[in-house]
This record gives structure tokens, sequence and C-alpha cells, in this order.
């Protein structure tokens, strides 16, 4: 989405454009209810490890960092956040979680998890001073996260031990156990739910048509949101799965709160 944005400020998008990524109900199953499994699997399937009393460390306190972190804490692990934004890093003091700067904690963790979208947020100095059999892994942007590039230097052994998980290997022994090279490990290592793709293709499907039978006019060439309540009858279309019963507001209801008994039933800057 974000080159459809740069496309646009430039004028050179030459037709209208859905950013359905950040559709609300795509984003939170994407992001946050994935991600709060994907990232047990990932490390279950890599490394076998226990999750209860684990010392953990997720950077980022966003929708994939919450994931994260609720899963591990159901889990039994010691769960430590960092976070650069302080709204989200109340969120997560509110949630019961350590907020600290990753150098407090680096020397003591077992786990280390990244998901901030940025770029060298674990760098040499901190995989320098990990504990031996410490895990890395990245759930957050593409491979920027850690820096694995300053790993491939003439002291450290780098030992593959199955698909996905190297061994990098210190002069003096310790070890630390990289997954997926630094990509995104619940893509490299684990598996998405067909629940998943069936609500990231109902978006798609829903905006391709918005697209089509939209009114000439209504889209220019600009990049936009999926109506909001196009995200929630995608929400509505997979509620049936739960036997969830929704309820339905009266007209006096409605009135009241200025909405359409039928939608849609939040601003479209509601997350
Ligand atoms: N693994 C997956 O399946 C998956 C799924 C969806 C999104 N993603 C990716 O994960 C990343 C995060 O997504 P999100 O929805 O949680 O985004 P987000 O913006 O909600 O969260 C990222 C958080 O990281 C914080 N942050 C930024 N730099 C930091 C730093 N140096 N140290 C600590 N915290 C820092 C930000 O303040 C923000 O709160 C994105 O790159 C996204 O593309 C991965």
């Amino acid at each position: 989405a974000g080159g459809l944005y740069q496309l646009s400020k430039a004028g050179k998008l030459c037709v209208p454009a859905m950013n359905v990524n950040d559709s609300v109900t795509k984003q939170k199953f994407d992001n946050l209810y994935c991600c709060r499994e994907s990232i047990l699997d990932g490390l279950k399937r890599t490394t076998d490890v226990m999750f209860g009393g684990k010392q953990v460390v997720v950077c980022g306190y966003g929708e994939v960092g919450k994931g994260c972190c609720a899963a591990l804490k159901a889990m039994g692990s010691i769960v430590y956040v960092t976070e650069i934004d302080p709204i989200c890093a109340l969120q997560a003091c509110m949630d019961g979680f350590r907020l600290v700067k990753l150098n407090e904690v680096i020397r003591q963790v077992d786990i280390v998890i990244t998901c901030t979208g940025n770029k060298n947020v674990v760098v040499r100095e901190y995989l320098d001073r990990m504990k031996n059999g410490c895990i890395v892994c990245n759930m957050g942007h593409s491979n920027t996260e850690i820096d694995v590039a300053s790993l491939r230097t003439p002291e450290l052994t780098w030992e593959r031990v199955r698909s996905q998980v190297d061994h990098v290997i210190w002069p003096d022994g310790k070890r630390i156990v990289l997954l997926a090279e630094g990509r995104l490990l619940n893509l490299s290592c684990s598996t998405v739910p067909t629940f998943v793709l069936s609500i990231t293709a109902t978006t798609q499907a829903l905006a391709l048509i918005e697209l089509y039978n939209a009114p000439e006019g209504r889209y220019k060439q600009d990049v936009y949101l999926l109506p909001k309540k196009m995200d929630e009858y995608v929400a509505s279309l997979h509620l049936p799965t739960f036997d969830a019963h929704l309820t339905e507001l009266s007209d006096e209801q409605a009135k009241y709160l200025g909405l359409n008994k039928n939608g849609p039933f939040k601003p479209n800057y509601y997350r």
C-alpha cells in the first residue's frame, strides 16, 4: 500500500486503487489474531522450545506485538516489551508487561522477537551480548529488523541445524539460534489458516466489486480505503462460523446513536 500512496502523491497513479491492507477486519486477522497463533507454531516447529518460564522480549507493541505477547503470556512465559511510542508503551504496561529497553534485558532473555516494521532493531552489539542458546526471530517487516548481515563475519561460524534454523557460533562457543535468517518467522516456518485467507480474499473481492460497481466519478485516480460498511460486511459473513448471534439496534437506539440500523456502526477512523 505504501507504494500506491507514493505513486498517488507523485501524480503517477492512473486508476483508482483500494488499500485493502488497511481494512480493519483484514488487519486484525493478519496482524493480531494470526500472529497470536503463528508465533507459537513457528517457534515450536523450528526449535521445539518449551514456553513456560522462558524470558521473552518482544520489540514493538503494535498489532503483531500484541498478538505475540498475549500468546506467550498465556503459555507462561515472562514477557518484556520494548516500544518507542508512549501510547503503545502504556498499553503494554496496562496489559501487564514490563516495558524495558532492549539493552536492559538482552543478557537474560531466552527468546527475542521483533515486530516493529522498522530496521536494525536487533544489531550486532545486542547479538554479541545474548546468552548461549538465545532464539532470535522476526515477525515484523521483511528481513530488516535483525541485522543479519552483521553476523557474516569471519570469527562467527554458521551451522545449519535444520531447514530455517541456523546456529551462529561465537569463538567462545556461545551459540544463538537464528530462525528463517531474520525473515518473517510465520511466513517461513508456519502456515496460514484458511479462515484468515477467507477474510483476506473476501476483503479483496469486495474491493474489486466496489470499484467495478461504483458510479462514474466516485473514485478518482487515488488510493481509497474500503468503505466501513463493507469492512463490517466481511466480518458479518464470518460470524456464522462461530454460531454468533449479533444484536440488532432498535429504531429508538439507532436514532439515539445517530446510526443507520444497517451500519456503518463506527466512523471510518475506528480500529
Ligand atoms: N508476520 C506476519 O504475519 C505479519 C502480519 C502482519 C503484519 N506484519 C508486519 O509486522 C510489522 C508490524 O505490524 P503492526 O501491525 O504490528 O504495526 P504497528 O505499527 O501497529 O506496530 C509496530 C510498533 O513498533 C513500534 N516501533 C517502531 N520502531 C521501534 C523500535 N525501534 N523499537 C521498539 N518499538 C518500535 C511502533 O511504535 C509500533 O507501535 C509490519 O512491518 C507489518 O508489515 C507481519
